[in-house]
């Protein structure tokens, strides 16, 4: 089975609810999504309510995401969100364990294992992002690295929701205005890691998880990831931030990837 194409970005901590619901009826109204490919946007925790609002009801092939969620179904947990609190708001993906969360909240593997199992458990898409750090990878250790992240954040996934899975490998080194971006060459040892360390966890079916590259995409090297066999879209920060930057930078990604 041919794996789908993937595209979406991440606001981070930037815009107002009326920004995002702007960007994603703007985006909705310009783009036509082939077959199995699907956009995402993944607006801030306070632009949900409003994006969804304009977003048609689920499913549909642009997805809306939140950029973490809470393991707890309810109780004290003062400024968190839960699963059902998503769920409630039409969200239907969740963003974990992104460099930013793990680098300044402390987020762990075991941590985002808990939030996995309790999204992937209320049928929330997961997007698990992963990634060696400059220093790690300094120490040739960003295949170990990877694998652990995957091994203890996807531990115990049933079967049965490993369609709601997909990984993002983001090296936090090319990551953000400050990060070098990663080449092609980076890039392909390390997806072919994730993508036998899924087949390991999972067998034949764990193949099959969508596997997206982030950090500095733009539509100048967007088609030189994509071009890659085992990476099946892109997650991208800056370079979507307008409508017409994400146009511009899915549409290089979707033009070398396998799908097109
Ligand atoms: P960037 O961000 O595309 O701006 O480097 C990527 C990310 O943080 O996921």
């Amino acid at each position: 089975m041919a794996r789908p194409f993937l595209f979406g970005t991440n606001f981070k901590m930037n815009q107002t609810p009326a920004e995002s619901a702007a960007f994603y009826r703007q985006l909705a109204a310009s783009v036509q999504i082939p077959p199995e490919t699907f956009l995402f946007v993944i607006p801030p925790f306070t632009s949900l309510a409003a994006v969804s609002e304009v977003a048609a009801p689920p499913p549909h092939q642009l997805w809306v995401g939140a950029q973490n969620v809470h393991w707890a179904p309810d109780g004290a947990y003062t400024g968190e969100i839960s699963v059902g609190m998503l769920l409630a708001l039409d969200v239907e993906l969740v963003l974990l364990g992104h460099a930013e969360r793990r680098r300044y909240f402390h987020e762990t593997d075991v941590d985002l294992n808990r939030k996995a199992l309790a999204a992937l458990g209320a049928g929330l898409r997961v997007l698990l992002a992963v990634g060696e750090t400059a220093e790690e990878r300094s120490f040739g250790v960003s295949g170990e690295t990877v694998l652990r992240q995957l091994r203890i954040g996807l531990h115990g996934v049933p079967p049965e929701h490993l369609g709601l899975i997909q990984i993002a490998y983001e090296p936090v080194w090319s990551i953000g205005a400050g990060g070098t971006p990663a080449s092609p060459e980076d890039v392909e040892p390390i997806a072919k890691v994730i993508r036998s360390g899924c087949e390991e966890l999972f067998g034949k079916l764990g193949g099959e998880i969508p596997i997206l590259y982030g950090g500095s995409v733009d539509p100048t090297n967007a088609g030189t990831f994509t071009a890659l066999p085992d990476i099946d879209g892109l997650f991208v920060g800056r370079a979507a931030w307008t409508v017409e930057g994400f146009i511009a930078t899915y549409q290089a990604g979707y033009a070398t990837s396998r799908g097109s």
